[in-house]
């Protein structure tokens, strides 16, 4: 499934691999005519989600390069790593909990296979429930695997790499390029990029490994310019780097991707109130968009990151199974704490009720915009067999986030139907982005709109001449209903 992605992203100008001339760069992507549009329609349901439909959240562009210390305030330059480990035979360098992972990800496999065996063999008369609870290789498998993930999410908690390695040897897990299990020892290895800034390249900068940074340290001009009392958020899109070293699964891990942070500040003690809030207020954003509900769920973090004392991930079910695709942390008065200490400034909130100063503390939503795009993309992605026998690729793309609302076509290209075409084209042009697609046969101007999501054709044909109407055919339910031209914006605004 995931390989048909990746080939209609690119055939329809979605995603393209970085520098393909130059034979490309691995977890690097460029987003191309149609996938601009919807990643940035996504980012504007995120943004207006965040600032325009809550009175106390403001945004803020804060810049990729920051003062070098702030990495190392915030926790990054020391904790920010992964634990590697590499096969002496392939030379192929892996993450071992990545690779633990894997191991777990193949019983969950196998525990899925048993079950779709069972539900074939014994059909409607199948009781999934009575199933998983009685059934012995389900059972073992089961077990086998909450043995390995509480053991290995402990050693990760811990930093235990002699544990991990001496985990990998004891599963058998073997390199998937050479087969052998000649592992080296398992190592941390920092994530951030740096670079060298200033004329003489003398100083070590990072590219931020967060988007989030840029807002704790601007915590005071903000607050102050702004007048903001808590609880108050500071929403934030911009790109973040990172040195992955799985890179793998199109764009959902990327070395160079972009974030949608909001951080949330509050008054301390009432933490636990606002994480459950942003919780729900998060979830209920993402079935805003018609996804249906059983393919997100949430996973609460065994392993805290070094500033969380909760955390929780929205997970969705891409194509390789449920991963994380937002998630939400509560951060404490960790990071200004942290930022006060290092620049020796006060970063304090005076609370006028309690009449008291305290650092803030955080709650935070942090979600990968690159992951959404693919969330909704899988999602959307629908091949279909039609009544009279013939396929179609149709991207069910939220009406909303499609790259175009509507495709306008002249029947023919003579006999003055592309000039009112042309002229609904231009009208529609002022409140929606729309195309006009005189190119081919109908039906495959038809395929053409469906497979890049286009949610309305409106076509002109030789009756527009006497009645003034079109017809208007919908994506989905390819239903065609004659419109009155000067209805065109009512109908498709309406539906
Ligand atoms: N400020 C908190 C933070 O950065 P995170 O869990 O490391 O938390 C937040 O990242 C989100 O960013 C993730 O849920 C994911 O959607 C996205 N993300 C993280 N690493 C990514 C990568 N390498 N490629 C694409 N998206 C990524």
């Amino acid at each position: 499934m995931l390989r048909k992605l990746i080939s209609h992203a690119k055939e329809y100008g979605f995603v393209f691999p970085s520098s393909e001339i130059y034979e490309g760069m691995a977890a690097v992507y460029d987003y191309g005519q149609n996938g601009v549009e919807l990643k940035n329609n996504i980012k504007q349901y995120w943004w207006k989600s965040m600032t325009q439909f809550h009175d106390n959240i403001v945004g803020i562009d804060s810049s990729i390069f920051m003062h070098p210390k702030i990495w190392k305030a915030s926790g990054h330059v020391d904790a920010f790593n992964d634990p590697l480990i590499d096969n002496r035979d392939s030379k192929k360098r892996y993450r071992a909990d990545v690779l633990i992972e894997d191991y777990i990800a193949k019983i969950e496999d196998r525990i899925n296979k048993e079950i779709a065996r069972a539900e074939k063999r014994y059909g409607e008369a199948f009781d999934r429930e009575e199933f998983v609870t009685t059934n012995q290789r389900v059972l073992d498998n089961q077990a086998k695997k909450e043995e390995i993930n509480t053991r290995y999410s402990n050693m990760l908690a811990e930093d235990d790499l002699v544990g991990l390695k001496a985990l990998i040897e004891e599963l058998e897990i073997a390199c998937p390029e050479s087969g052998t299990r000649n592992w080296t020892e398992v190592r941390q290895f920092n994530l951030m990029f740096s670079t060298q800034m200033g004329a003489l390249h003398d100083s070590e900068v990072y590219l931020r490994p967060e988007t989030a940074q840029g807002i704790f340290v601007n915590y005071l001009n903000i607050q102050k310019s702004g007048r903001l009392q808590i609880p108050f958020g500071i929403a934030q899109i911009g790109k973040a780097f990172r040195n992955e070293i799985v890179a793998r699964q199109f764009i959902f891990r990327m070395r160079e991707f972009e974030q949608m942070e909001m951080q949330y500040f509050i008054r301390p003690g009432t933490e636990k109130e606002w994480f459950e809030y942003w919780k729900q207020e998060r979830m209920k954003w993402h079935q805003s968009l018609g996804i249906e509900a059983e393919k997100f769920r949430f996973k609460d973090h065994e392993k805290l990151a070094h500033y969380a004392d909760a955390a929780t991930d929205i997970e969705f079910l891409f194509p390789f199974g449920f991963r994380e695709l937002e998630g939400i942390h509560s951060r404490g008065d960790f990071d200004l704490k942290q930022h006060q200490e290092y620049t020796g400034k006060k970063i304090q909130y005076y609370d006028h009720e309690l009449k008291e100063n305290y650092i803030p503390y955080v709650v935070e939503t942090s979600i990968g915009l690159d992951r959404m795009f693919l969330a909704i993309f899988a999602n959307s992605y629908t091949e279909e067999k039609l009544e009279d026998g013939s396929e179609r690729i149709v991207l069910r793309l939220p009406k909303m986030l499609a790259p175009y609302k509507a495709a306008i076509m002249p029947l023919v290209r003579k006999d003055g139907l592309p000039e009112i075409a042309r002229e609904i084209t231009e009208r529609l042009r002022e409140t929606h982005r729309v195309q006009y697609d005189e190119k081919d046969a109908i039906g495959r101007r038809y395929r053409r709109q469906d497979a890049i999501g286009t949610p309305y054709c409106i076509t002109v044909d030789y009756d527009s001449k006497d009645d003034n109407c079109v017809t208007i055919r919908e994506r989905d339910t390819m239903n065609q209903e004659r419109v009155p031209i000067d209805k065109i914006e009512e109908y498709i605004k309406l539906k």
